[in-house]
């Protein structure tokens, strides 16, 4: 996605209608000054009580420092997210000037997040019908199981904390797709294609370093030829197999659908790590216990509305329109604040039209991975704990990483 690449930074605001009663769960009430933006809400210690009172009294509104528009309101929300000329990237960029030329960018302009139009439609039909239809049992069994193969590394609670919130999500996807894990002479699973995924993820960052760039170029190159060499190998009744044959009966090219293969493990790997971070943060805060799986499902389901890990996506018009009112020209670009949708009274009550978390976004490209995404995070929060993680210790030294969509808990380790 391209965007400037703003620094998180917070400023006071004396305007603070005097610190409403917290909504993100669990959090001390404590001075904390605004955010200065929408930007640096995302990493901001709580920054829900701004967020709510701008939905409510700016609910569509240009920024003239981040040169966005930006959508508040549920409504609004709503509206950009349905809008036809909104696309997801900027006219004329299909892929950030960073990555492109290179695998990283061949990779990250076939994905079905990244595009529109009619090729968006027929891949998106097909990722929709598999994801959807994935048999969440099995999924917690294939998660529980992977989760016995990785051995607790060191005795630090943040450092394993840290560890899993990126691996056993995306090894888990992984393990659906049909792609074959290595294990070590003790069965030990190999973390390896997670540190790949990641390192890609981290590299599509508009805060990405060059070296992180040409690392998630090297990344993006690993994971593409593995997973393009292994599908004629994956077992009948994945999801690799599946999405090969039906790709290839749409007439989708194979590059394409190997990218997108491989896409569904990026798209497992931040996010995920931010729902099971931030429910462990709300664990460490409110002091409650996470009893069988059951009980994870409904507190992940609880931190996703209200401290969701992704708390914006953006839009850029295609053609001057008229969007909540306002005039909107052609290269225009919106910011659209599904964390203050969320938190919108209104948004609320209704979280979406289809009735999810604000976080999985909505319209055309909304999540197709919603309730995967929430069983992965909470057979994640159950391993974790089952293995003495006490979240209590890790949220007197939590703090975000830097990221301008993605509230991701950075648990530092204990001195
Ligand atoms: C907590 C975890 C997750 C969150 C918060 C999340 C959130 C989102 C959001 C907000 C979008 C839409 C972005 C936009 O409209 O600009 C999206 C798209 C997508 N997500 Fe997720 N996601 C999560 C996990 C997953 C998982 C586990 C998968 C699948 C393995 C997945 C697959 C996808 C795909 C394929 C798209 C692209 C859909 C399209 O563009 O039409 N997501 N996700």
């Amino acid at each position: 996605m391209a965007v400037s690449p703003i620094r998180p930074e917070t400023v006071m605001d004396s305007s603070l209608d005097a610190l409403p009663a917290l909504c993100s769960p669990g959090v001390a009430r404590a001075a904390h000054a605004s955010p200065a933006d929408p930007i640096a809400a995302v990493t901001h210690p709580d920054p829900y009580p701004w967020y709510r009172r701008l939905a409510r009294t700016r609910a569509f509104h240009y920024d003239v420092s981040l040169k966005l528009w930006v959508a508040a309101s549920a409504a609004a929300v709503a509206e950009v997210l349905d809008h036809p000329d909104a696309r997801v990237r900027p006219p004329g960029q299909p892929v950030p000037p960073a990555l492109a030329g290179g695998p990283a960018g061949d990779l990250f302009g076939r994905l079905v997040r990244m595009t529109d139009g009619p090729a968006h439609a027929a891949l998106k039909a097909i990722v929709l019908r598999y994801l959807v239809g994935l048999d969440l049992g099995l999924v917690r069994v294939r998660a529980h199981a992977l989760a016995a193969a990785l051995p607790r590394m060191t005795g630090d609670d943040a450092h394993e904390a840290m560890r899993w919130m990126f691996t056993l999500p995306v090894l888990t996807v992984a393990d659906l797709l049909g792609l074959p894990l290595e294990r070590d002479a003790d069965g030990h699973v190999s973390t390896r294609v997670a540190g790949f995924v990641s390192t890609f993820a981290m590299a599509m960052s508009p805060l990405a370093t060059p070296a992180e760039v040409e690392a998630g170029a090297a990344a993006a190159q690993w994971l593409t030829q593995w997973t393009h060499d292994c599908t004629p190998s994956a077992p009948a009744g994945t999801l690799l197999h599946a999405l090969s044959q039906d790709t290839a009966l749409a007439g989708i090219d194979t590059p394409t659908m190997v990218a997108n293969a491989v896409g569904l493990m990026i798209q497992a790997c931040e996010a995920t790590a931010g729902l099971i971070g931030n429910t462990l943060v709300h664990l460490g805060r409110t002091g409650q216990a996470a009893g069988p799986d059951s009980c994870a499902d409904g507190l992940v389901a609880h931190v996703a509305r209200l401290d969701p890990p992704v708390q914006n996506t953006r839009r850029f018009m295609v053609a001057d329109a008229t969007l909540c009112g306002q005039p909107v020209r052609a290269g225009d670009a919106v910011l659209v604040l599904l964390a203050a949708a969320a938190h919108d009274a209104a948004g609320e009550v209704a979280p979406t039209a289809a009735g999810r978390p604000w976080t999985f976004g909505a319209g055309r490209h909304g999540c197709p991975g919603d309730a995967l995404a929430q069983v992965l995070a909470a057979c994640t929060v159950q391993a974790l704990l089952s293995r003495g993680i006490q979240p209590a210790r890790l949220v007197d030294r939590v703090r975000y990483r830097p990221s301008v969509n993605a509230r991701i808990p950075q648990f530092d380790v204990q001195p």
